[in-house]
């Protein structure tokens, strides 16, 4: 099972573009699908005020976004209007306490980015304009892994399991997973290192003995499946019980060695990607999505050390990148010798 990453935000799928009123909307519904927030224009009208039984006054936000149960009603700087939208937005309240609504200036859009668990794009010292594409939203993230997490539940029904992560990419997938699966179960981890005459091999190995256990193991992504197959080699000579594989991402394009992942979070296309996890080059893992960065971030990062990379690993990493070149911005997937 998995979930193909849609080629649009979640309003736009299937539906007709509405016809905006002002292009001030237009760009606020772009900068959505941007952020691939989930939205819908003018979808409902609120009385306001009534004069013998008949409504007087009413008020129809701008856009609904549904993930975060929140309208919100765009405004320019012009005074005139800001006034009347406040009066509008305070009486909404007044009448509809259960009602969350924000009035907004353009510039605050990215302020409000926060709300939508957004939050690390400002703190992970990127901008905004050096990411090409967020290909996943927090949203979209979360709920496909309850999703993973209730699967797993099932198909583990009476049974309990040991959950492998390989490190360091899947801090964040682990975390959460382990969190929507309801069956008793242990978290071990392995770290691996590769280096291009010796291949892959284990620098970490597990705590636990696996032997006659259910073990679930568990990836940030699948690229050529060399290191899954790998992994699945090793573990199988402890001789599990079973032995299954979950990965959040799959770049299916990019198989070279046919390996069994029987959860898979979402197929998605062969391009180099960042967050929740991900690094590149060790940083821009605690972004909270999964987005595409500008070529030029990946090439201002090409030379000298990183943040947490030893000169040890820059030293391998640039006798990989001599090898790799450009595969690095193209998703090969190895980076400094260690994942
Ligand atoms: P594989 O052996 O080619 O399947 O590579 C899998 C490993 O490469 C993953 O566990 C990641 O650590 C890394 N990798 C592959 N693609 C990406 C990417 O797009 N971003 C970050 N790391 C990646």
């Amino acid at each position: 099972m998995t979930a193909e990453v849609r080629q649009h935000s979640p309003a736009s799928v299937g539906g007709k573009r509405p016809r905006f009123a002002h292009p001030a909307e237009a760009e606020f519904a772009a900068f959505l699908d941007f952020y691939r927030i989930a939205w819908e224009y003018e979808p409902r009208t609120f009385p306001l005020r009534w004069e013998n039984g008949r409504v007087i006054e009413q008020f129809t936000p701008d856009f609904y976004l549904p993930e975060q149960d929140l309208y919100v009603e765009l405004t320019t700087m012009k005074q005139s209007l800001v006034t009347r939208k406040h009066r509008k937005v305070r009486r909404l309240k007044e009448l509809y306490p259960h009602v969350n609504i924000v009035l907004l200036y353009r510039k605050d859009y990215h302020e409000i980015l926060s709300r939508f668990g957004y939050g690390s794009v400002d703190i992970t010292s990127l901008r905004p304009d050096q990411i090409e594409r967020v290909l996943l939203s927090p949203a979209e993230i979360q709920r496909r892994v309850a999703e993973l997490g209730r699967q797993i539940s099932e198909d583990y029904a009476g049974a309990s399991l040991v959950l492998v992560g390989v490190l360091k990419g899947i801090t964040f997938f682990l975390a959460d997973l382990a969190r929507a699966i309801t069956r008793p179960l242990a978290i071990d981890y392995l770290q691996l290192t590769r280096d291009l005459r010796e291949g892959v091999a284990i620098r970490k190995d597990l705590d636990l003995d696996i032997r006659g256990k259910h073990v679930l193991l568990v990836e940030d992504i699948v690229n050529t499946g060399l290191t899954v197959d790998f992994i699945l080699r090793t573990l199988r000579e402890r001789e599990p019980a079973s032995l299954e594989v979950c990965a959040l991402l799959d770049k299916a394009e990019r198989r070279l060695v046919p390996v069994p992942v029987k959860y898979v979070g979402f197929t998605i296309p062969n391009e180099f990607v960042v967050g929740y996890g991900l690094d590149y080059r060790e940083l821009y893992r605690n972004l909270p999505f999964i987005c595409v960065l500008k070529r030029e971030v990946y090439e201002a990062n090409g030379n000298g050390y990183t943040i947490g990379e030893p000169p040890q690993e820059a030293a391998i990493a640039a006798s990989a990148r001599s090898v790799v070149g450009s595969e690095l911005v193209t998703g090969s997937g190895w980076q400094d010798g260690q994942k």
